[in-house]
């Protein structure tokens, strides 16, 4: 097999085999296919797409370049779920100790925030002791156990499509929807759950801008994880604005805690039991969506939701503390109160524009590398719909740096004041099955 004949067939549109799709991810894993070659391959993918045969087929080849979790001591249905990455995003934090708490086996594995996106590890490192990192067999028996543990991404899982992510990077070809559903579904099925549930955002903060981009992509992985034999519901959320009211680490926390004891503000509500209750149902804990919500929802006002958080705590080595004091969580030293330079309704909020400002705040990292201050973040003063009047908070930046007139500049932009009035309620665009 040659690749440059591989390159010639994907560029005049054909539909590549099996045989081939293997050969180039383990050509190029091992180092055998150059990059230059692989861009091109890349970009030909790009404009003529994938079959949702060779989408799966390169799926698989990622799954294999490495390290698989064997998930197969835990008893039930496991269940996990993936975000395509948001801004406020704290849903993870939120649904896994409700989705334990009607004993469906929650094993979930998460990753740390880059760019304008956050990361459900690097929230939950906020609180005192907690470990993200257990041994497979911690978190064999704590599943087991309580229903729920969450860990850090192993270095060794999907190799291949880590190499080829960093390529696409360079070569303008992250947005193509098969090369997205594969590098997505392939760490959720190499980290063994028997059922997925995506939350595809769309809109200013996330990867697909356009509902029917966000539709196709959930449709793709949708179908992956069949073909793959996993259980997988896609839901396509808001992301036209940041998620409630809460951007940054400590900040998140807190407004994760509101959610569980029934406080929380209606779209993070929303799309937390919305995402909860397909969970549970793919765990086989009800047989319908609509019930599965109503429980939930009683669970999160009786105030069992907010004790199996506190579990989920203690069992990982935090101090359960600071769920009863969220006011102990790490605080900034200076809170900046942005301004509306005008008078009118807030028409939209640039999601995107808030994460990049949360991340100069001390949020968040540009590289890798960077260390992040957990107490930095934006409180959302006021929302889409919202009235304001010339001079009134919109947003209070927090964080330990003394200048911070970049983000400053970026939050306030991020803002758009129009005359007109709109409504502004839907948080869940569609579901595929
Ligand atoms: N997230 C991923 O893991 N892969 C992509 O290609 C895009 C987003």
């Amino acid at each position: 097999m040659r690749m440059v004949d591989i390159i010639q067939k994907k560029k005049a549109g054909g539909e590549l085999s099996k045989d081939e799709i293997d050969f180039v991810i383990q050509g190029y894993t091992k180092g055998s296919i150059p990059d230059y070659q692989m861009s091109s391959l890349l970009m030909a993918i790009y404009f003529k797409g994938m079959s949702s045969r060779e989408t799966a087929d390169l799926t698989l080849a990622f799954v294999n370049s490495g390290d698989q979790i064997n998930l197969s001591q835990i008893e039930g249905i496991k269940v996990d779920k993936h975000s395509t990455g948001g801004v406020g995003d704290k849903i993870s934090l939120i649904v896994i100790p409700l989705v334990a708490s009607v004993g469906v086996p929650v094993a979930k594995m998460s990753g740390r925030g880059l760019g304008h996106t956050g990361g459900t590890i690097d929230k939950l490192e906020t609180i005192e002791g907690f470990k993200t990192e257990l041994t497979m067999e911690e978190f064999i028996t704590n599943v087991n156990t309580y229903k729920m543990a969450i860990v850090g991404q192993s270095a060794n899982l999907t190799p291949a499509d880590k190499k080829i992510y960093a390529l696409r990077d360079v070569t303008a070809t992250v947005d193509s929807i098969p090369l997205i559903a594969s590098s997505i579904m392939s760490k959720k099925i190499a980290s063994g759950a028997d059922a997925i549930v995506l939350d595809v955002k769309v809109g200013s903060g996330a990867f697909m801008k356009s509902i029917d981009k966000a539709k196709e992509l959930a449709r793709q992985m949708v179908d992956i994880g069949k073909s793959l034999n996993r259980k997988t519901v896609a839901v396509v959320t808001d992301m036209s604005q940041p998620l409630g009211y809460e951007v940054g680490n400590a900040n998140e926390i807190r407004e994760a805690i509101e959610v569980l004891k029934g406080k929380g503000s209606e779209d993070e509500t929303t799309v937390a039991l919305t995402i909860a209750s397909h969970m549970a149902v793919l765990g086989g804990a009800f047989d319908d969506f609509e019930s599965a919500y109503k429980k939930l929802k009683n669970i999160i006002y009786s105030g069992k939701a907010i004790e199996k958080l506190k579990e989920l705590i203690r069992i990982q080595g935090g101090n359960s503390d600071y769920i009863d004091i969220p006011s102990k969580l790490p605080q900034a030293k200076y809170h900046i109160e942005v301004k509306a330079l005008k008078e009118g309704y807030i028409t939209s909020i640039n999601a995107e524009n808030i994460g990049i400002s949360a991340m100069l705040l001390g949020a968040g990292r540009k590289t890798k590398e960077d260390t992040i201050d957990h107490a930095a973040g934006i409180t959302m003063v006021k929302k889409a719909g919202d009235l304001v009047k010339e001079n009134d908070t919109i947003c209070i930046l927090h964080t330990n740096l003394k200048d911070c007139s970049e983000a400053e500049t970026m939050a306030r932009n991020a803002y758009n004041i129009g005359s007109e009035e709109i409504k502004f309620n839907k948080y869940i665009y569609e579901v595929i099955l």
